[in-house]
């Protein structure tokens, strides 16, 4: 089958819709625990983009597992597939020049290291969003840690699940120490030189 699918050309480039914006495009990856607050902290980043006139987009782990990876759950080869879906969706905008702000538990180095070689290395900002489990466990936005604890959801992770924490990342951030305005101060610090367009 793949030998009879063919590369198509486009003549408008990702550096003519990057120039286009005027900024480049990037995936900022923010990997977590349930509750950590990547979403809160993508919000946050979000807006604050948006309001500079920059072209943000966010993908959201339980927003996308609604839609496009409805068919997947939390077997470590279902999060495989759901993270390797999402890669290329997030190479999709930043090929189309996107800010893309993706807020996944992403629990695997595996995993994440595919994302990478998706997305491109120089293209990929990683947030290690490293909230102690206790607080993150305190907080239960969703009441999932609850359930998992009394064994009504399996493969929870943090709880009958491993998370492997990034050994590497561009920042760490704590929800339980740092302010949400400190942290997104500290993002836009980071990612602010990787959004000027290289002459
Ligand atoms: S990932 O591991 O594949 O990256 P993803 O970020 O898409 O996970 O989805 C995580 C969200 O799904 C959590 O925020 C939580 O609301 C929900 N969820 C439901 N079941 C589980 C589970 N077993 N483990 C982790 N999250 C779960």
């Amino acid at each position: 089958m793949k030998e009879n699918v063919f590369n198509q050309e486009y003549e408008i480039t990702k550096r003519d819709r990057c120039i286009q914006k005027n900024h480049n495009a990037l995936v900022v990856w923010f990997t977590g625990l349930s509750s950590s607050g990547k979403s809160t902290l993508a919000n946050e980043l979000d807006k604050y983009l948006y309001s500079k006139g920059i072209h943000t987009y966010v993908l959201d782990g339980d927003n996308m597992r609604k839609g496009l990876n409805s068919d997947l759950l939390f077997s470590v080869e279902d999060r495989k597939e759901n993270l390797r879906r999402i890669g290329h969706v997030a190479s999709l905008f930043v090929d189309a020049g996107i800010v893309c702000l993706a807020a996944f538990i992403a629990p695997f180095s595996e995993d994440r290291n595919h994302l990478k070689e998706i997305i491109g290395y120089e293209n990929f900002v990683e947030i290690f969003v490293d909230t102690p489990l206790k607080v993150c466990e305190e907080r239960d936005v969703k009441g999932l840690y609850k359930k998992a604890r009394k064994g009504e959801i399996k493969d929870f992770t943090g709880v009958n699940a491993p998370y492997e924490k990034p050994e590497k990342p561009d920042l760490i951030i704590d929800t339980s120490k740092e302010s949400l305005n400190e942290a997104v101060l500290k993002i836009i610090g980071y990612i602010n030189e990787k959004l000027q367009l290289e002459q």
